[in-house]
């Protein structure tokens, strides 16, 4: 498969205030460095906190990244889309889209559907009637109907808000979809349909997904392939079904133990719940294996040194040294 998207060494680091006019750093991504491959589904998976929207929101530029690169692969071309120009992005914009956790908060309730929809669009040359038949024919493309283009978004439910959501990234055509935690806010009889569609969305128009999940049911029913990430940092990338079947790092290890899967009582099956031991912080974190607070097999050198992501198997990846 042809990758569509490269990173390298992709860091966001936030300053953070600390007295006598130190400056610190809250490393929410550090250094990461993964490929996504052509019409995959690649599912990013971790706790709260973890670097997870921060990561989405580099790659589409909605944040300025601290270092690194993103090599965008069109059919002929490849281009670093940290080094282009506002202009020059422009054309790459489109072709990268978000999807965001809350359908409440990322819609603006003073705007109808339809000027919604065709917000992205402002800077196309098209005239309103176009416009008026693109958004008509995504909300189609997502099961709405077109005549909700004159309402306002207070009049849909979490579901129908989060199709509008996804109707809005699909009016740019995109090649590339930034799922953030698309059916989290939603109630679960809800969220199987929103799964659905976004599958059949993907086949219907040759999409690739970088799936941003909690719940690892769900990122192990869509995925192809998943990296986890713990404070920043990518600690395992895998084919999705080795993964689950023979996770490496002992937090992903400890992220599939605790996830209820055998309890009918638990509604929302999937979920992480809290793994012991106290976590590092991300603030100016120290030289060192970041998950070794927590770790049971945490060894001299983990506390020395940071493990990088290397290969053991194929293309099973891990970052620790119980493996090396
Ligand atoms: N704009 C910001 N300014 C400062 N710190 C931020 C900012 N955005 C995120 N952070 C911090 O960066 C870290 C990563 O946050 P991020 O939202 O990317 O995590 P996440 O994995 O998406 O978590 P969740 O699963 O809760 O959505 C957190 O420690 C967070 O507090
Ligand atoms: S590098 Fe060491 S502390 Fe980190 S996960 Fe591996 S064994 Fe545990
Ligand atoms: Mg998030």
């Amino acid at each position: 498969m042809d990758k569509i998207l490269e990173l390298e060494n992709v860091s966001k680091w936030f300053p953070v205030k600390k007295g006598w006019g130190k400056r610190s750093y809250l490393k929410a991504v550090d250094s990461v460095s993964f490929d996504i491959k052509r019409g995959e589904t690649f599912g990013l998976v971790g706790e709260s906190g973890c670097g997870k929207t921060t990561l989405g929101r580099v790659i589409v530029r909605l944040y300025q990244p601290t270092q690194g690169k993103v090599v965008f692969h069109d059919k002929v071309s490849s281009v670093d889309l940290f080094s282009l120009n506002e202009k020059d992005f422009q054309k790459y914009r489109k072709k990268i889209q978000m999807i965001f956790q809350d359908p409440y908060s990322s819609l603006n309730p003073r705007l109808t559907v339809l000027q919604i929809v065709t917000e992205g669009l402002s800077s196309a040359n098209l005239s309103f009637t176009e416009k008026r038949r693109l958004a008509s024919q995504a909300l189609e493309s997502v099961g709405l109907r077109a005549e909700y283009l004159y309402r306002y978004p207070h009049e849909f439910s979490g579901g129908q808000r989060q199709r509008i959501g996804i109707a809005r990234a699909l009016v740019m055509q995109p090649e590339l979809l930034i799922c953030d935690e698309p059916v989290s806010a939603l109630d679960v009889s809800v969220q199987a349909q929103v799964i659905n569609l976004l599958i059949s969305l993907k086949e219907q128009y040759n999409l690739t997904y970088i799936f941003i999940a909690h719940d690892l049911a769900v990122v192990k029913y869509i995925s192809d392939r998943v990296a986890v990430m713990y404070l920043g940092k990518v600690v395992e990338l895998s084919d999705s079904r080795e993964l689950f079947n023979r996770p490496l790092h002992p937090y992903t290890q400890a992220l599939i133990e605790s996830v209820p899967v055998a309890d009918p009582k638990m509604r929302k099956l999937g979920k992480i719940q809290p793994i012991q031991g106290e976590i590092t912080s991300p603030i100016d974190p120290p030289q060192a294996c970041l998950f070794a607070s927590r770790c049971p097999y945490a060894m001299k050198r983990c506390n020395e040194n940071v493990p990088g992501l290397r290969a053991v198997e194929g293309s099973h990846q891990v970052a620790c040294f119980l493996y090396y």
